[in-house]
């Protein structure tokens, strides 16, 4: 797929990995693009940032289910059709499962993985207005492993895989691709909270999620080599990892404790 000239609606374009794919999208042509996210300032400056490009703001949280509904309305009588959708908002709160706030927990859920099914059932006939689309999800390294005190985040992004499986079987007759990407950790103020690992930076994860995009990939998997091996074996001898968790327990706890960015 070639993005020059094309429509993108995308949520949380307005820090971290979002706002550098929003770079990498406007160095390869892109001319408009749809932004859902909550801090109107930034929303505002990012988008005085580029006159060339034609910017639909939707501030809002995609938590609510009107913004949604009002970033596609908007989209269907500005543009009429949609190229590219980026599902990339997402939050998290880490911690054991017992200790986290109820709000916490439907937050998530609700930012990290509502919103990306309603978002992208709104979006389908303005995909399917389009010569050809694609859709692609940000989901998460801890969506393809489940680890200790993610368990909420965790299981908030493997839905996001799995829903992201299901649209591409389902939207393949209509020309639509789509790709998933799972990010490890990421320099972003996502991880601000979060201890003593080595980083991505959010140039690089924007840079391989749009080239996905754009090769039609069905997966963007970061974490190299070892990533893959270590979700082979949490496939193929689920208790040969969890001895391998193990010996990091104390460890994983102490580095996610306090890992919260909402
Ligand atoms: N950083 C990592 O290590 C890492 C690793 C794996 C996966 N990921 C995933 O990558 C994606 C981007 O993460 P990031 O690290 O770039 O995050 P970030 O730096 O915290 O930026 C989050 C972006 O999403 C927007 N946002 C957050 N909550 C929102 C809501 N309720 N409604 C609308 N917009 C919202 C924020 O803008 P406002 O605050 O103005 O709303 C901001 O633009 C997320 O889905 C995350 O789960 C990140």
């Amino acid at each position: 797929m070639q993005l020059k000239g094309k429509r993108v609606l995308i949520t949380g374009g307005t820090r971290g990995i979002g706002r550098c794919m929003i770079q990498e999208l406007i160095d390869q042509g892109v001319s408009h693009i749809g932004i859902i996210a909550r801090d109107k300032k930034s929303l505002k400056e990012l988008s005085e940032g580029y006159p060339e490009v034609k910017f639909i703001r939707i501030a809002g949280d995609v938590a609510n289910i009107d913004i949604l509904r009002e970033a596609a309305a908007r989209i269907e009588d500005k543009w009429g059709y949609l190229d590219v959708l980026i599902n990339n908002a997402g939050i998290v709160s880490a911690g054991p499962t017992e200790e986290l706030l109820d709000e916490d927990i439907y937050d998530q859920v609700a930012v990290n993985y509502t919103a990306i099914l309603l978002l992208t059932k709104y979006c389908i006939p303005l995909l399917k207005n389009a010569e050809e689309s694609a859709i692609l999800n940000i989901s998460s390294g801890l969506g393809l492993i489940g680890m200790p005190f993610y368990s909420v985040y965790g299981s908030t992004k493997a839905a996001v895989r799995q829903f992201s499986d299901s649209m591409r079987r389902e939207l393949a007759p209509f020309n639509i691709s789509v790709t998933c990407s799972f990010p490890t950790a990421t320099d972003t103020d996502m991880m601000q909270k979060f201890e003593g690992v080595e980083m991505d930076t959010p140039e690089y994860v924007a840079k391989k999620s749009i080239e996905g995009l754009v090769n039609k990939e069905l997966h963007v998997i970061f974490g190299g080599e070892q990533r893959i091996k270590d979700v082979e074996m949490n496939f193929s001898d689920p208790k040969k990892f969890d001895a391998q968790v193990a010996k990091t327990y104390d460890q994983f706890k102490q580095s996610s404790e306090g890992h919260k960015a909402m």
